[in-house]
C-alpha cells in the first residue's frame, strides 16, 4: 500500500522500459515489510543533470542509473565511491547530506554472483574478452580483487591495450595485458576463467560468438558470460561442450540490485531472500 510515508527509489536510464529491476526491488520490498517503491524513469538525452536535482528535490532516497548515463552522472554527485571513481562508471546513487553520493554496485554485484557460484577471483588467471565500459570495469575488479594473471582481448586490440596501460597503472601493478584472439587459441597454459564482457550473443543473436575455435575452450575451465538472455549463450555451450563450467550474466544483475537495495536501506539481505528474488527474476524474464 502506498502511503504518506513510502519512500521511492527510482531508475535513471534511457531506454528504461525492458528493465527488470523493479522486480528486483519490489519484491524485495514486499518480502522485508518495507515501505518503499521503486520506479523507471526514462530520462532524455541532456537531462541528467535536471534529473539528480529533480530527484533530490523530490527527497527520493536513491536510483540507479543505467546506459547511457553510467559515466555521463557523475559530474552532477556530492561524492563519489573509490571502486566507482576507479570504474569510472556510476550505477547507484544513495541520498547523502547535500546531495547523492555514487557507487557502482555492478562489480561488487558481480563478485557476490561469483562467490555464490563457488567462483574464485583471487590468485586466479582470468581471461576477459571484450574492451568495452564492461569489460574495463571488470578488468579494474579482477585487478582490486588480486587475480594473478588477467589478460584481456578485444575485437579492436587497440581498446585492450588501453584498458591494461590505465588499470595497470591505477593498481601499480603489470598484472593486465592485452592478447589478440589467436594467441588466445595457442595459449601454452591451461586453467584459466574466461569472463565473456561483449554484446555478442545476446537476444535476438543467440547464435553469436565472440570466439568460436575448441582450442580456446580447452584452455578455460570456466566460462561467466555477463548476458543474461539467452540464458544459455553459444558462448556457455562451446563452453559447457568442452568441459569447462558455464554461468550466465542474471546472478550479476540480481546481486547488483541487493548491493543498491542494501546501501539506500543500510541492512543486510539474507541468501534465502536473494534466492527468491533470482527465482522472480527468472520467471520474469521467460514471461517477458
Ligand atoms: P559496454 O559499455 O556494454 O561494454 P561498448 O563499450 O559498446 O559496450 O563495448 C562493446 C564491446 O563488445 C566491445 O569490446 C566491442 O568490440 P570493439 O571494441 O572491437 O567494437 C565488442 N563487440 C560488439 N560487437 C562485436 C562483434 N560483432 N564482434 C566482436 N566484438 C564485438
Amino acid at each position: 500500500m502506498i502511503d504518506g510515508k513510502t519512500r521511492t527509489c527510482g531508475l535513471i536510464g534511457n531506454p528504461v522500459e525492458h528493465t527488470l529491476s523493479p522486480v528486483i526491488h519490489n519484491t524485495l520490498s514486499e518480502k522485508l515489510a518495507q515501505n518503499l517503491v521503486y520506479v523507471p524513469f526514462h530520462v532524455k538525452e541532456g537531462m541528467v543533470e535536471d534529473a539528480v536535482k529533480g530527484a533530490r528535490a523530490l527527497n527520493i532516497l536513491g536510483c540507479n542509473v543505467t546506459v547511457p548515463y553510467k559515466s555521463e552522472v557523475i559530474p552532477f554527485l556530492k561524492e563519489l565511491d573509490p571502486l566507482a571513481e576507479k570504474i569510472g562508471a556510476v550505477n547507484t546513487l544513495v541520498s547523502v547530506e547535500g546531495g547523492y553520493k555514487g557507487y557502482n554496485t555492478d562489480m561488487p554485484g558481480l563478485l557476490r554472483a561469483m562467490e555464490s557460484d563457488g567462483v574464485q577471483i583471487t590468485g586466479e588467471k582470468v581471461i576477459i574478452l571484450g574492451a568495452g565500459g564492461v569489460a574495463r570495469a571488470v578488468a579494474v575488479l579482477l585487478a582490486q580483487q588480486k587475480a594473478e594473471q588477467i589478460l584481456i582481448t578485444n575485437r579492436t586490440l587497440q581498446k585492450a591495450e588501453q584498458i591494461a596501460q590505465e588499470v595497470n597503472g591505477l593498481f601499480q601493478s603489470k598484472t593486465v595485458s592485452a592478447v589478440t584472439l589467436e594467441e588466445l587459441c595457442g595459449l601454452k597454459d591451461e586453467g584459466y576463467l574466461a569472463i565473456q564482457a561483449t554484446s555478442v550473443g545476446l537476444h535476438p543473436h543467440d547464435d553469436e560468438v565472440i570466439i568460436g575455435q575448441d582450442a580456446f575452450y580447452h584452455k578455460i575451465h570456466t566460462a561467466y558470460d555477463l548476458i543474461f538472455n539467452p540464458g544459455e549463450t553459444k558462448f556457455m555451450k562451446l563452453a559447457a561442450k568442452a568441459g569447462a563450467k558455464a554461468y550466465n550474466g542474471l546472478k550479476m544483475l540480481l546481486y547488483q540490485g541487493i548491493i543498491a537495495y542494501e546501501l539506500w536501506n543500510d541492512m543486510a539481505v539474507s541468501d534465502e531472500i536473494a534466492a527468491e528474488i533470482y527465482e522472480r527474476l527468472k520467471k520474469a524474464l521467460k514471461d517477458e
